[in-house]
Order: C-alpha cells, then sequence, then structure tokens
C-alpha cells in the first residue's frame, strides 16, 4: 500500500497553507542569504525543496545539504540524483569526519547505540552535529522540514526562529501528514520508497524501523529510547529543552537493521 494511498489528504486550510510556506521561503531567500536547506531527504524535506523551485529559487539564491552519517539506507541516497536530475539544485553531502567514525566503532562497537542514551548521542555528534556545523558555516538561514504534529517535543516550533548566527526557517510548522502527501502526489514529487513500507519518519538505518498500524510517525526512530529523548541534537533548543534523557532501561533487541556500512 503506497503512503500516498494511506495519508494523503488535504486539510481545509491547505491552500492558504501552501501560500504561506511559499512567501516564507521567497522572503527567506532576500532576507537570509545565503540560504540553505537542511534536507534528510524524508518527505518533508522533498516537498520543501520543490515549494524551493516554485518559488523560483534555484542554486544561485539557495543551496541544499545532505548530512550523509554513512548510515542511511540505500533508498534514501539514491534520493540525491533523484533530485539533481528533476530541480535546479545541486546537492552538497556531508560526511562525518573519517577518523572520528572509525576511532568511535573500533572502540564502541558498530551497535554502540544501543548500549547507552550516552553513546548514541555520542554517534549523532560524530555523524550528524559536527558535519552540520561545517554545513551551516557562513549561512545566514536553514530550512527545515519541522512540523508541530510530529511529536510533543515539535508542537511550539515557529516559522522563524532566530538563533544565535542564523535564522532557522520551517516553512511546514502547520502542515499535517496529510498535506504533505496531497501535494506530493498532486505534483509527483519524487520520495523515498521506503516510505511506501511503513517507515513514515526516516533516519539512518540502524536507528530506523518500520512502524504498525496505530502507532505515531515518529515511534520507528530510537524506538528502544523514551519518547522525551528522541531527538538527535540537530534541533534541540538553545536552551536544552528537548535533551535527552537517559531511559531508565533498554529492551533487547530482536532486530538489527542493516546498514549501508556493513552491505558494502
Ligand atoms: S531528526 O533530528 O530526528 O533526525 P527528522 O528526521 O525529524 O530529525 O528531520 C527533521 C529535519 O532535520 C529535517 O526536515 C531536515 O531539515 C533536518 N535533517 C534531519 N536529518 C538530516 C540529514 N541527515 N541531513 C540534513 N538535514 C537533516
Ligand atoms: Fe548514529 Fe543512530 Fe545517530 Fe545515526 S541516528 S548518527 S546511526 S546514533
Amino acid at each position: 500500500m503506497s503512503a500516498i494511498s494511506l495519508y494523503a489528504k488535504p486539510s481545509p486550510e491547505f491552500a492558504q497553507k501552501l501560500a504561506h510556506s511559499l512567501a516564507l521561503i521567497k522572503t527567506a531567500a532576500t532576507e537570509y542569504s545565503p540560504l540553505t536547506q537542511a534536507s534528510s531527504l524524508g518527505c518533508e524535506d522533498m516537498v520543501i525543496t520543490h515549494l524551493m523551485h516554485e518559488a523560483g529559487l534555484d542554486n544561485a539564491s539557495a543551496s541544499i545539504f545532505v548530512l550523509d552519517t554513512g548510515m542511511l539506507h540505500l533508498e534514501t541516497v539514491a534520493l540525491i540524483g533523484r533530485i539533481e536530475e528533476r530541480y535546479p539544485f545541486k546537492v552538497d553531502v556531508y560526511h562525518p569526519d573519517a577518523d572520528a567514525a572509525s576511532a568511535f566503532v573500533e572502540e564502541n562497537g558498530s551497535q554502540a547505540m544501543y548500549k547507552s542514551l550516552a553513546l548514541r548521542k555520542q554517534c549523532c555528534h560524530i555523524r550528524k552535529m559536527e558535519p552540520l556545523e561545517r554545513a551551516l558555516a557562513g549561512k545566514k538561514g536553514w530550512l527545515t522540514g519541522l512540523r508541530r504534529e510530529q511529536s510533543a517535543a515539535r508542537a511550539e516550533v515557529h516559522d522563524i526562529e532566530q538563533q544565535p548566527e542564523r535564522a532557522k526557517i520551517n516553512p511546514l510548522v502547520e502542515w499535517t501528514q496529510g498535506d504533505i502527501w496531497h501535494y506530493i502526489a498532486l505534483n509527483e514529487i519524487p520520495y523515498n520508497p521506503l516510505h511506501d513500507q511503513f517507515f513514515p519518519s526516516i533516519g539512518c538505518a540502524p536507528c530506523t524501523r518500520a512502524v504498525t498500524l496505530g502507532e505515531d510517525f515518529r515511534s520507528g526512530r530510537w524506538w528502544w529510547e523514551n519518547e522525551s529523548a528522541k531527538e538527535c541534537g540537530l534541533h534541540v533548543a538553545a536552551d536544552g529543552t528537548h535533551e535527552a534523557q537517559e531511559p531508565a532501561a533498554f529492551e533487547p533487541l530482536s532486530s538489527i537493521i542493516p546498514i549501508r556500512e556493513i552491505q558494502a
């Protein structure tokens, strides 16, 4: 069953939300230049890339970057080429520092993220946070696909959040999952085929699983951790309000999804 047939259902205010998002992206391109999009290549980010194109942006007015943690599914990485084929953007790919990543695996094993929250955060730091710093260096604004509906921690996200060095712009804060999939269907936007296999939210392969009916969007992310722990640090507020807490106990893992570095 496709994600489109499961989820596409525009909310009554969809037309206004769309107009608002396009206007916000246009404003961001002029007021927060140089502007970049942080794309995880998930459904929200594919919508934003399409909206950037609709808003008249191209490589001269904005860039797109992907943090390739080395742990992404092959289906995810394949979308980079599909973006570059369809849209006037070149995607900048940032990798973790190879020495830091291999030293971490050498010391803690390839499944360290399941052993403790501290190790999971260390892995996220090496594979996401440090590359993010490089990706954002010199940028005045960055676009993300955060939506209020995604989790309790994101319920207060604003359109524009001023951070010390740049603005974080979230054009989809009010979009529902139904809006996202309606817009993808309407415009035949390329998307990750894993979304058709019950992966509503996709991150690194070892830390993402499919969900079952009735589970929420992000229940497949870091599923062995407490709800409050489920942020990797990319979107932790300056006051630390989304900071992850060590869960009381870890569930034993019954299955480990193969990762690209192991497949290679
Ligand atoms: S995460 O922090 O839990 O991983 P999520 O997958 O919901 O976040 O993505 C939220 C937003 O963070 C995305 O819309 C995107 O803007 C940014 N983001 C997440 N992962 C990446 C990535 N690997 N590369 C670039 N941006 C990312
Ligand atoms: Fe490591 Fe998982 Fe964080 Fe990816 S999401 S960087 S694999 S701990």
